[in-house]
């Protein structure tokens, strides 16, 4: 649909579902297609929370550093309509380019600021400014509409496996008062432990294996967290060095809130408090993220 009928389907199904004189809620479901099912429990999760579902779908090249990445990027749009229809959504839209970005690349940019340069965005210069500018356009355009009769209580839905993403979105909301509420949904893995992302298709059976290392070294240090011991984050780092396949680019132990480095490395400090443990790392040509709360 084009930007003019999603808002005219959006008013449409709310004044449907909300019975005379009262209110609806409009949740919105961002993506990039290639849908798993770590999509499809942020979308369980909104439907089950509001009148009115809309997912998108947008390989938003803006937010791709490294063309060769945005071009093999996976693109699946009738198998993810399919799992959409069947996981109930209302509104699927998945616009061409030229309806985001009718001008070519925005004039006017967003800046994530010196959280966006860190951790990804170090790796991946103006990833998240790119991010953040579709992210900025698509909660404008799924926004109930101002003429719509019927009130709304408007949210979007953010996987926590993108922790950086969605501090991001957050702040953005936040500083440019967004009337949306940003909701976030818990990690889903495979039955081993890798955190499913839709670049996983690209990892042959032995790097799969081999990428499991991410979730033993979280785990290492949870229980340790769990215990209130010391966390001593370089035995998890050392169990990178016996796995040749991965390269491991971070292993950080950061605020939830503000993703600043925490001081629980050294020998003497029994962890208490919280923190979120930050993983990237290379497998092949395949960026793998993760993370894990501690202390909750
Ligand atoms: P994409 O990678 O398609 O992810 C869409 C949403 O699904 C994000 O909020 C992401 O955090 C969530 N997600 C991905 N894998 C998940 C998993 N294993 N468990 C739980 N949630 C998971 O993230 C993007 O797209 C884009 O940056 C986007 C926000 C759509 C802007 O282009």
């Amino acid at each position: 649909r084009t930007a003019l009928e999603l808002s005219a389907a959006i008013a449409d199904r709310l004044v449907r579902v909300a019975a005379a004189g009262g209110t609806a809620t409009l949740g919105l479901v961002p993506t990039m297609g290639a849908l798993h099912s770590g999509h499809e429990s942020l979308v369980a999760t909104a439907r089950a929370q509001n009148d009115v579902l809309v997912v998108s779908i947008f390989v938003n090249e803006l937010q791709f550093n490294d063309a060769a990445d945005f071009e093999r990027y996976p693109r699946t749009l009738d198998a993810d309509v399919r799992i959409l229809a069947r996981a109930g959504a209302d509104i699927v839209f998945a616009p061409e380019p030229g309806e985001v970005y009718p001008d070519g690349r925005p004039l006017v940019k967003l800046d994530s600021g010196a959280l966006g340069a860190k951790f990804e965005g170090a790796s991946r210069p103006g990833h998240f400014d790119g991010m953040l500018a579709v992210v900025a356009k698509l909660l404008h355009l799924a926004m109930p509409p101002a003429s719509c009769p019927v009130p709304a209580r408007y949210s979007a839905y953010f996987g926590q496996k993108d922790a950086q993403q969605l501090v991001l979105i957050n702040r953005m909301a936040k500083d440019l008062n967004y009337p949306v509420e940003i909701c976030s949904v818990p990690i889903i893995r495979t039955a081993e432990g890798l955190a499913l992302s839709s670049r996983n298709q690209f990892l042959t059976p032995e790097q799969a294996e081999a990428a499991l290392v991410i979730f033993r070294a979280m785990n290492m240090i949870k229980v340790r967290a769990d215990r209130h011991e010391p966390l001593f984050l370089e035995d998890a780092v050392a169990l990178f060095e016996e796995e040749p396949l991965v390269e491991l680019d971070y292993f950080e132990l950061v605020d939830p809130n503000t993703l600043q480095e925490l001081a629980f490395n050294c020998r003497e400090t029994p962890f208490t408090g919280e923190g979120l443990l930050l993983v990237a790392a290379k497998v092949g040509q395949v960026r793998l993220i993760d993370n894990t709360p501690l202390g909750y």
